[in-house]
């Protein structure tokens, strides 16, 4: 049963009838987590950290103020399956969140929406009006004891707002850098205070679990990958887009060529990039793996956001790798020394490399070394795993790019 893909924009209100959170309104919070929980939703964000678990520690946390931010800062270059459902789920969304709220006890929201995503931040002011008028947001929700306040925030371009502490900073007008964690949102948030930060796919995903019944959504998937997830296809595909596929339903060469109908131009497949430019690539040989978390991990990747980049005997590998670095480079927030340096000097060689049109032996190793520093040494999320794509790129290709084929 899938489900997101089916559905026409909507924006009339009326149209909506809210049946999941009205099902959570009357029921207590610790069945819908243990739901959840046992849906074991994975973080869609990237992470895949099991939503339920979140939602459970961020109940437990005693503090009266607590806060709830839907992460709508959809930066992961090739990820744009969030733009989709604020564009055409934006009610179903804003329902994620108010669960979310509802069940953790928060009275207080935010959906922090990327600054380039013009036309979901035009809807979600509307939707945020509308649900105010209708007595969606605000005080004794529905006539219920539920009070709860959403502001939209627009980011300001920056990719480590995606990261959730430099977005939580960027709330409080800070500059946005990350926090070190633990202490993680949930303990201490928004100023100070617990905070659960959800990706815009997980809540919408939430709404499904308790629409659908838990029996219904494990039945779909794998042993570790329950229901379905949203791909963002891009890259040298004939028809790049949004898909919902259920997990495990097909391989990733079948996402290819089935959803993506092939390579342009009657080209040749190189190699899947699965989630995103901050996960490693898969090559020729490992691309006959079902689609979910455990193939992919097994395969040496990571499902991260679900941002498919599709990559043909065409493209040149040394340019995709500076391509991919230098946006790293202008992206790294600078505050750690092995991030923000770490990167420019693999730039640095791969710019030389372009010019010479190929690697040295001695560019493998200043590279690898690098990368290894970075991924050691950085304090976030970015600068982990701002390398991940080049140092698999040499790691499969180390051959080819090198001088003389490596002979
Ligand atoms: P993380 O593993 O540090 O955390 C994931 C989530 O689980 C966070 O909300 C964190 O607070 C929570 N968490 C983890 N351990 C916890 C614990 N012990 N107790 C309580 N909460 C805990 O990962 P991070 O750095 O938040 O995200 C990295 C991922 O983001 C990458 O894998 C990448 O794929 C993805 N990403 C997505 C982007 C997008 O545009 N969707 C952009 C950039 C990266």
């Amino acid at each position: 049963m899938l489900n997101f893909l089916k559905k026409d924009p909507i924006l009339a209100i009326e149209d909506y009838d809210f049946t999941a959170f009205k099902q959570v309104l009357n029921t207590p919070a610790e069945n819908i987590i243990s739901d959840i929980k046992t849906a074991d939703l994975k973080g869609r964000g990237g992470a895949g950290f099991p939503a339920g678990v979140k939602w459970e520690l961020a109940r437990k946390e005693k503090s009266a103020e607590k806060y709830v931010v839907c992460n709508a800062d959809e930066g992961e270059p090739g990820t744009f399956k969030d733009r989709y459902l604020l564009e055409n789920s934006p009610w179903q969304v804003l329902e994620g969140i108010l669960i979310s709220a509802y069940v953790i006890g928060a009275e207080k929201g935010y959906i922090y929406i990327r600054g380039e995503y013009v036309k979901p931040i035009k809807i979600f002011n509307k939707i945020i009006e509308k649900a105010e008028k209708k007595g969606l947001l605000g005080e004794n929700i529905l006539g219920s004891e539920f009070d709860f306040e959403l502001e939209l925030i627009r980011g300001a371009g920056a990719y480590i707002c995606g990261d959730e502490t430099s977005l939580l900073n960027s709330i409080e007008g800070q500059r946005p850098r990350s926090r070190i964690k633990p202490p993680y949102p949930i303990q201490s948030g928004l100023y100070g205070k617990p905070t659960l930060v959800n990706n815009v796919e997980t809540l919408a995903a939430a709404v499904e679990i308790i629409n659908q019944g838990v029996e219904t959504y494990t039945a779909l998937g794998t042993a570790e990958s329950n229901g379905t997830k949203l791909i963002s296809l891009s890259g040298e595909v004939n028809e790049p887009g949004v898909y919902e596929i259920e997990f495990g339903s097909l391989t990733i060469r079948e996402i290819v060529e089935q959803l993506g109908k092939g390579i342009r131009n009657n080209g040749q497949l190189k190699f899947v990039v699965p989630g995103g430019v901050s996960t490693s690539i898969l090559p020729q040989e490992k691309l006959d793996i079902p689609y979910s978390y455990e193939d992919i991990k097994a395969a040496g990747s990571n499902t991260g956001s679900g941002a498919m980049i599709v990559v043909s005997e065409e493209n040149d590998l040394i340019d995709l790798m500076l391509n991919v670095a230098e946006f790293f480079m202008s992206e790294t927030c600078g505050t750690c020394f092995p991030c923000r340096e770490g990167i420019r000097q693999v730039c640095y060689l791969l710019e030389n490399a372009k010019e010479r049109g190929y690697l040295t032996q001695r560019d493998f190793e200043l590279i690898t070394d690098l990368s290894q520093t970075t991924y050691l040494a950085a304090r976030c999320g970015l600068g982990q795993s701002s390398l991940n794509f080049v140092t698999s790129v040499l790691e499969h290709y180390r051959d080819e790019l090198l001088q003389g084929g490596g002979q």
